[in-house]
Parts: C-alpha cells; sequence; structure tokens
C-alpha cells in the first residue's frame, strides 16, 4: 500500500483527475482501490496507466467485490457483475430446506465467483456443500481453482457439461449458470472494458443469445438429482424465452427478477420423481 505522505508522484487529486479524465464514474472509489492496493509508486503508475488505458480494475488489482467478499480475477476472465448476486440469492432460495449436504456446479463458472459465494452462505448456515465449477476457458479454470479451494470445491475444464466426473450423474441438488448471453450482434454495442478485456466466448450466446441455453437445458436433467434445479440468469427480454426452452425439456419453470440489480433468473425444476413434464 502507498504511503500518500511520503509520495511524491502521484497526490490523491491527481490520481482521481487522471482517472476522471480517462472517464471513471467512481474516480474516488477507483483512487482508494488502487491506493491500497499498490506497493510502491512505481506500481502505483503502472496500475493507473492501465486503468486509463481502459483495462477494468478489477483485473489491475486482481480481485472483484462480490457478495460482500473479494473474489480473485486475473486478466482475460470474467469480471463477476453485481447483478449476478441475485443468481445466488435465487439458488440459497432454491436450496433452502433440502436436508443433507447439497452437491452444487456452478456452470460456466469463470472465477467462480457465483459457487464460491453459495458455498459461503452455506458454510455460515453450518450445512456447508460439495461445490464443483466448470468452464471451457482454462484461465477461468486456474481462477476458479483457487477461489474454490478454501471450500475444498474442485474446477472442472471443458465444454459444459463433459467436463464434469460421470460421478456427479443424475446427483446434483444445484445447477447456477450465469453462461453466455450476449446476442452475436449486440456485443459491439457492449462497454469497451468487456469487449476489449473480456474474452468473446465469455459473452457471446449466438444470434439470439441463447444457444448456451438451449444446450444447457437439453443435458441438466441428466444431472440434476430429482427435485433438483437449474437456475439460469437471464435479461428481462430474454427470460421467457429461456423459460420457454427450460419448459421444453421437461422442467417446471418460474422466473424472477429484481429491480435494483436489473437481474432476471429463470429456474427450471425436475420433478421430485424424477419425471420430464414434456408438452404439459
Ligand atoms: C458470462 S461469463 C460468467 C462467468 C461467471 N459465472 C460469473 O458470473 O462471473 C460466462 C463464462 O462461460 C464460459 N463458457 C463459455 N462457453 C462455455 C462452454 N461451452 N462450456 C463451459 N463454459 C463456457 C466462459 O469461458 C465464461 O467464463
Amino acid at each position: 500500500m502507498v504511503d500518500m505522505e511520503q509520495s511524491e508522484t502521484l497526490p490523491e487529486e491527481s490520481l482521481v483527475s487522471g482517472l476522471r479524465l480517462a472517464g471513471c464514474v467512481f474516480a474516488e472509489e477507483e483512487a482508494a482501490i488502487l491506493l491500497e492496493s499498490a506497493r510502491t509508486d512505481a506500481e502505483l503508475a503502472m496500475m493507473l496507466a492501465r486503468r486509463i488505458e481502459g483495462q477494468p480494475l478489477e483485473h489491475i488489482v486482481g480481485w472483484a467485490q462480490f457478495c460482500g467478499f473479494r473474489v480473485k480475477v486475473a486478466p482475460g476472465v470474467f469480471v463477476p457483475r453485481r447483478r449476478s448476486e441475485f443468481l445466488v440469492e435465487q439458488a440459497l432460495a432454491a436450496l433452502a430446506g433440502r436436508a443433507g449436504r447439497p452437491v452444487v456446479l456452478d456452470l460456466c463458472c469463470g472465477s467462480g465467483a457465483v459457487g464460491v459465494a453459495i458455498a459461503r452462505s452455506l458454510a455460515a448456515a453450518a450445512t456447508g456443500c460439495e461445490l464443483h465449477a466448470a468452464d471451457v476457458d482454462p484461465a477461468a479454470v486456474v481462477c476458479a481453482t483457487a477461489n474454490l479451494a478454501p471450500f475444498g470445491g474442485s474446477a472442472h475444464c471443458g465444454d459444459l457439461f463433459a467436463a464434469l466426473p460421470q460421478e456427479l450423474r443424475g446427483g446434483i441438488d444445484l445447477i447456477a449458470a450465469n453462461a453466455p448471453y450476449v446476442p452475436a450482434g449486440a456485443i459491439a454495442f457492449m462497454p469497451q472494458e468487456a469487449r476489449l478485456h473480456e474474452p468473446e466466448r465469455a459473452l457471446n450466446g449466438g444470434a439470439d443469445g441463447l444457444d448456451l441455453h438451449r444446450r444447457i437445458a437439453r443435458e441438466a436433467s441428466q444431472w440434476l438429482r430429482p427435485g433438483g434445479s437449474l437456475l439460469l440468469e437471464s435479461s428481462a427480454r430474454q427470460a421467457p424465452l429461456s423459460a420457454a426452452i427450460l419448459a421444453s425439456c421437461g422442467l417446471t419453470v418460474t422466473i424472477a427478477s429484481h429491480d435494483e440489480l436489473d437481474a432476471t433468473v429463470v429456474a427450471g425444476m425436475l420433478s421430485p420423481a424424477g419425471e420430464l413434464h414434456i408438452g404439459r
């Protein structure tokens, strides 16, 4: 951490004004985080230069704030969004009242923030969980492995469910997936931080944004335990389509939204008898 009393080169005001000139809306907060993170003046100057160049603050300092804790995020790995805290909230609600220690999968995990937040809450409630996470991107899996370690979780690398050990088949209580759902044509309109510094594979959900939702829904019932749930982060506009996809795969569907977080989650439950309710 830089001692500003000693620092000649970057007094706090110039840090704030540099950030403001670069278009950072929360310049004061960002300046405080950079000051806390940099160990030397030289490192602070380098961090500021990276930020001015447009790199996400989280990639520069190596962590993101999520559900009240800090999760490690490496450059090239998707930065968890506040909106996804609602996915965590809905996952905990879906698990409430289930007996035993649930098996939880954070699918398309990125840093593993969603799974870790679920595991933290369950650990605090003394239930705990068996936590798994999976992502196709090796850099994300390295990051998730580090974040899951304190919870004894495992991160697997591969394409959706193909990443998972076969023993999990039919045994997962909850799958939470913030899979890519941005329509391909909308990526050009995303903020530069996402477009240039997050992998396109983390954002691009295909022509209508729902390619991954279709693929996940097709396989989910083979991996869920009877009565288990699949929760997909979606958008208000896409949610009815995500819901129809889950329903067409035999799951009982609900949609929940959170106005302040601009967050929508579509849930599909496998019946307690494990039957698929297709076409009802
Ligand atoms: C929108 S990011 C979400 C990351 C994390 N769940 C979060 O909320 O911070 C989507 C993630 O899905 C991963 N992904 C994309 N296609 C995938 C696939 N076919 N199989 C597994 N993961 C995939 C990306 O690598 C990326 O990490």
